[in-house]
């Protein structure tokens, strides 16, 4: 089988991966674990998954710089994204936008993401792969002065394209996509770090 071929990249990144779903019988989680999979096993640098319905984040009320005792749950995802040097959410589209698990994050963290780059995964159980979300998650990651990556991963029939452990059936077919989805989000990270 033909190798992925990645860009000739210096760096070792490490890539933050927010799973944005809470609901019970969530399919967008296995999105989340495939690319933590994807990442490591390509040696495209390391991982991890930031997943909101472990963090059960409570309706947001201020933001974190306004907050005068921050849980630790809300520190320890704050200094996580502040570690990582790329974001992917892993979204799924909930009529036409993005969960409330992730707009709470979004206001709560406002400034944690401010110039952090951040491809987007959208999911759905039917055909069209939640892309009608990427223009409302896109549109508030530019308010908040995030770097939104333009490379998409839209994934449609979720609940047949990853098994729970986030395995794909079409494996060649979705490794083929994933290597460019990534590969944009490693290119400006590495752009940004030759800049320093
Ligand atoms: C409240 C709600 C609204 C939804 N709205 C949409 C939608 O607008 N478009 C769409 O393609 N799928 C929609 N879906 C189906 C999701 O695509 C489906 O649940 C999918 O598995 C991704 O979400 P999950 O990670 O929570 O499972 C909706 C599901 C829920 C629970």
């Amino acid at each position: 089988m033909e190798a992925i071929a990645f860009f000739n990249f210096h760096l070792m990144p490490h890539i933050a991966i927010i799973s944005a779903s809470v609901r019970r019988g969530r399919n967008s989680h296995r999105v989340a674990l495939f690319f933590k999979k994807f990442i490591g096993e390509n040696n495209l640098g390391s991982a991890e998954i930031l997943d909101l319905n472990e963090y059960q984040f409570p309706v947001f009320n201020e933001r974190l710089r306004f907050e005068p005792n921050p849980s630790e749950k809300v520190l320890d995802f704050a200094g996580r994204i502040r570690a990582a040097d790329g974001v992917i959410i892993v979204t799924p589209e909930y009529n036409g936008g993005y969960p409330a698990a992730l707009k709470n994050v979004v206001d709560l963290f406002y400034y944690v993401f401010f110039l952090k780059f951040i491809a987007i995964a959208t999911v759905s159980d039917g055909v069209f792969g939640g892309t009608q979300v990427i223009t409302s998650i896109q549109f508030s990651l530019w308010k908040i002065r995030a770097w939104t990556v333009p490379a998409m991963f839209p994934v449609p029939s979720a609940p047949t394209a990853f098994d729970e452990e986030g395995n794909p059936a079409d494996k060649a077919g979705i490794e083929k996509r994933a290597r460019n989805f990534v590969n944009e989000l490693l290119w400006c990270i590495e752009a940004v770090n030759r800049m320093k």
